[in-house]
């Protein structure tokens, strides 16, 4: 609802279809949106537990599945939602056979996985929110750090959106400014200014939420709806999205990790292959082989 709700507020799209399996929520949440028709421009609010009404989308974003509980990891989550993918994916690749799909359910990157090989829709277009969201949480927290803009803070976390996430600490720069050139422990372990502890707070983010509020929703709606909004707009835009890395970085592994993708209308359409010391691609090799071991483990 959060992804919904930000899409329509900032006008990325005026029709929207929402499906659940719970009919009753879904339609006490059709009539709160549709009541707020007033408020955004000529929104066309469509629900339903029958996917018909998901026709011809040009985008669909997946966010069904039980969510985390309170200290349960994201990769616990896993053959409970490949489940439920089972029943969603191919009705919504049946009636919208041209879509782009935007996983967001966890365990995201396993999941991007499953969608694309039950969809059998090309790589481009089967998408993972990925780590998009801990590199706006990482650039956040970044920004309190320097008391600087958080859109002027730059840097990204890529690999698995969960207990293994990278930061890349040599791509961290203000105004091009390179903050491991400042700082020639910045991010390591003896670093005096204790950088290395944003990337645990990041890690630690989702958990935290979920402790206090039992989920978390604003910051990936507005995440999500940023996506759709370079898929609509062909904006050609970089967001760290969950993609197919095999052959990158000495990955060897049918896997699903982010990495800097460009993204417009046909979806990913090119990886920038960023720099990366030894040890964050042997990171990203050990994600690669954590993810490959559960799919090899998952029933679809
Ligand atoms: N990738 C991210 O950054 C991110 C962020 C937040 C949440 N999530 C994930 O999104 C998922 C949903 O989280 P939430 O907090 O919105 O949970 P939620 O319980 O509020 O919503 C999940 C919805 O899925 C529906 N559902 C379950 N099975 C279904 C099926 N077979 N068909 C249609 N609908 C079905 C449920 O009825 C429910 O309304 C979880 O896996 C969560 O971990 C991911």
């Amino acid at each position: 609802m959060a992804c919904a709700f930000t899409i329509l507020t900032q006008s990325v799209s005026h029709d929207i279809a929402l499906i659940d399996s719970n009919e009753q929520k879904l339609q006490g949440e059709m009539m709160d949106l549709q009541h707020g028709s007033v408020f955004v421009k000529s929104p066309k609010i469509q629900a339903s537990t029958d996917y018909s009404v998901t026709a011809n989308s040009r985008v669909c974003i997946v966010t069904a599945g039980a969510r985390q509980k309170e200290g349960e990891t994201r990769l616990d989550l896993v053959q409970r939602n490949t489940d439920i993918f089972k029943s969603i994916i191919p009705q919504l690749v049946k009636y919208s056979p041209n879509t782009i799909l935007i996983i967001v359910s966890n365990p995201v990157d396993i999941l991007t996985y499953v969608a694309w090989k039950i969809s059998g829709l090309p790589r481009n277009r089967v998408i993972g929110s990925g780590t998009n969201l801990d590199s706006a949480r990482f650039r956040f927290l970044i920004s309190q750090k320097l008391n600087v803009a958080a859109r002027s803070c730059h840097g990204w976390i890529v690999g698995e959106h969960g207990d293994t996430s990278i930061p890349v600490w040599s791509s961290v720069n203000v105004a091009g400014v390179r903050l491991m050139d400042l700082n020639p422990d910045f991010g390591k372990d003896n670093d005096k200014e204790k950088w290395a502890s944003l990337h645990k707070q990041v890690v630690d983010s989702a958990y935290e939420v979920i402790k206090l509020k039992g989920y978390t929703s604003w910051a990936i709606g507005l995440s999500v709806s940023m996506i759709v909004s370079a898929i609509t707009k062909n904006l050609n835009t970089l967001h760290a999205l969950s993609t197919l890395v095999q052959g990158l970085h000495g990955v060897d592994e049918e896997v699903f990790l982010s990495v800097p993708c460009v993204i417009g209308e046909n979806g990913i359409t090119s990886i920038v292959k960023q720099i990366l010391t030894k040890e964050e691609q042997e990171k990203l090799q050990k994600s690669a082989k954590l993810m490959h071991g559960i799919q090899a483990d998952l029933k679809f």
